[in-house]
């Protein structure tokens, strides 16, 4: 440990001057000054700066339930395509702001991956903000009365990654149509997309009120997206049937 790393340190915490003036005053102090101490309580505040960050961006990600990709048991559902899932967890799309859609029965773990690979995002630095349509809708209608909605677009369309939850299980009004369609155009130049949804495409346009916008924002979604179709049994309602529990068994093991 010596002098680079105690610039180092002090850099990150953005004490410029005491970085650019560091060897100077070494040097002044005689050069054989011992710089373990210093390194390591600077080291510590790095650490807990950087641990006060993460825990600020899992705060303000809003993600509902931690879940890890370790926590899923792939042989449950066998048909879903887990290397998909693992590319996507690589998280090239969100620099890409790319769009992927976990699409198809319910209980069959698309929130829990979409989490999963959110936390996972926020791990690896990223913003990350989930919301499920409904509560999208009623962030909407509150934003719109106080006069706040830029506010609630900023924090979608500021962050890396938006986890839009649960599409198709609201009918949204025109006011908020038109504000959702609005997210989904302006979010291709700046955020990537996790989009679920457990209704068949074909009743997605029963979302908007409006067909022309309907298929105009189906359009946006499936715009050079990434599908990852789950079907199979409910997790939910698995454990009557004694090789389900064995299955689930090995989750908790
Ligand atoms: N293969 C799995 N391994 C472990 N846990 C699972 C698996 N599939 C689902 N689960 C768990 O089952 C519950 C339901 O899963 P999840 O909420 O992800 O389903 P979903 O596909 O989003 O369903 P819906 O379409 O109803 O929203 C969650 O607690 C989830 O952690
Ligand atoms: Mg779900």
């Amino acid at each position: 440990m010596g002098i680079n790393a105690v610039e180092q340190y002090l850099r990150e915490l953005k004490l410029t001057t005491a970085a650019d003036d560091l060897g100077e005053v070494i040097h002044s102090s005689g050069d054989n000054i011992n710089l373990e101490w210093i390194t390591s309580l600077l080291e510590r505040e790095v650490d807990a700066r950087k641990e006060r960050k993460l825990m600020s961006r899992i705060k303000r990600s809003k993600i509902p339930e931690v879940k890890s990709l370790e926590q899923f048991n792939w042989k449950f559902n066998p048909s879903i395509n887990r290397s998909r899932i693992e590319d996507v967890a690589d998280l090239k799309f969100v620099r890409d702001n790319g769009i992927v859609l976990f699409l198809g029965q319910p209980g069959t773990g698309k929130s829990h991956l979409a989490s999963a690979i959110g936390l996972k995002a926020v791990y690896s630095g990223m913003t990350v903000y989930w919301t499920s349509l409904k509560r999208l809708s009623e962030d909407i209608i509150k934003a719109k009365a106080k006069n706040e909605l830029s506010i609630l677009f900023k924090k979608i369309l500021s962050s890396n990654l938006w986890i839009l939850d649960d599409w198709g299980v609201v009918s949204l009004s025109r006011e908020v149509s038109e504000e959702v369609f609005d997210l989904l155009d302006r979010r291709q130049y700046s955020t990537a997309m996790i989009l679920t949804s457990n209704r068949d495409i074909g009743e997605w346009p029963e979302v908007f009120v409006d067909p022309v916008l309907a298929s105009a924002a189906i359009d946006r979604i499936f715009d050079r997206a990434s599908v990852t179709i789950f079907s199979g049994k409910s997790y939910r309602a698995a454990g009557t049937k004694k090789e389900d529990v064995l299955n689930r068994e090995e989750v908790i093991r």
